[in-house]
């Protein structure tokens, strides 16, 4: 992953030299020239059906079992700029099922602008609370599992930045019922060793012969497939709903805001 982001930032470097050095053609642009057109989404869209859906899902919300990223989230991250979209896409991911695609150059733009249109942005207004107990609450009950800026555990995703990914109804409502969506990479699955140890946590990867697990204890662990007595998948979230009853309306509002304060 890291390899790839450095991949991406070094052809942007050899991308610049290009454009500096007053080459034209395919890569002197480097915004959107279809931004403005709302024709460009909809054709986008259509590219996007044909040759994408197949592994990002036709949502763009990524598939699963393929391991394919849910597009929707991107935009979400400084780096990604329409530039920085239209070169993954033209170049593909090295190391990765990626591909390079040789489309002209409006037709990738079209893609970008489609990905632009579906892009998933979290509550933008002020999320009304008292974010100084929100922190303490934090600290109470979740950074066990979520990691804030830094520090925290890792059973659960890192929570920095979340509100700016999720709504608050959303960000409410997988607190209620964790096991109503459960985000990749966080799959919850027990299994029993030979040596008949029980062991639940989160599926990492996974191929046909091994799976590899982070477990409740927070300790990455691998197991060979033909020597497990059982492989349960069908669990609910690691994450343990919190009720009313734990958790009131107020403490949820005052721990939104305090993850809205850090991003
Ligand atoms: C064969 C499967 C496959 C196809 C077809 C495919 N992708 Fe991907 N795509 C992936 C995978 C897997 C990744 C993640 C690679 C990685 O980060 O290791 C990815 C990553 C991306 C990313 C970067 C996401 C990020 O988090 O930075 C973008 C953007 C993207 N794809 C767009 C597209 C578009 C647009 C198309 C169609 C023109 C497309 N992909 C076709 C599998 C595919
Ligand atoms: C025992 C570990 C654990 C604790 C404690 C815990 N979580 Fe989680 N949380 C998880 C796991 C694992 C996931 C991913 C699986 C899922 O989505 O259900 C998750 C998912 C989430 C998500 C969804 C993230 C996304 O990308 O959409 C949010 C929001 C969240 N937790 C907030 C909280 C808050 C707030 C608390 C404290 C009140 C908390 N969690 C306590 C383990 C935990």
């Amino acid at each position: 992953m890291n390899g790839a982001r450095y991949l991406k930032h070094r052809r942007h470097l050899i991308l610049l030299i290009i454009i500096l050095l007053g080459a034209n053609g395919a890569f002197s642009q480097t915004v959107n020239p279809l931004a403005a057109d709302p024709r460009a989404a909809r054709a986008g869209g259509g590219i996007f059906r044909a040759q994408c859906a197949s592994c990002h899902g036709a949502d763009a919300k990524g598939i699963d079992i393929i391991d394919a990223p849910d597009l929707t989230l991107i935009w979400t991250r400084v780096e990604a700029t329409d530039q920085a979209v239209f070169q993954v896409i033209r170049s593909g991911i090295p190391g990765s099922i990626m591909p390079p695609h040789g489309f002209p150059d409006p037709e990738i733009w079209m893609l970008v602008s489609y990905l632009r249109s579906v892009a998933v942005t979290g509550t933008s207004k002020q999320i009304v609370g008292n974010s100084t107990r929100g922190s303490e609450l934090f600290q109470g009950n979740c950074s066990l599992c979520h990691r804030v800026d830094g520090s925290g555990g890792s059973l659960g995703p890192d929570l920095t930045a979340i509100t700016a990914r999720r709504t608050q109804a959303a960000l409410t409502d997988s607190i209620r019922n964790p096991s109503a969506n459960i985000a990749r990479r966080y799959k919850p699955v027990s299994l029993l060793t030979d040596a008949n140890e029980r062991v639940r946590g989160a599926i990492k990867s996974e191929d046909a012969f091994s799976i590899q697990v982070m477990d409740s204890n927070q300790v990455l662990r691998g197991f060979s497939k033909s020597a497990l007595r059982e492989l349960n998948r069908d669990e609910p979230s690691l994450m343990p709903a919190f009720s009313e009853r734990q958790l009131s309306e107020t403490d949820v509002n005052d721990i939104l805001s305090f993850l809205q304060s850090v991003r």
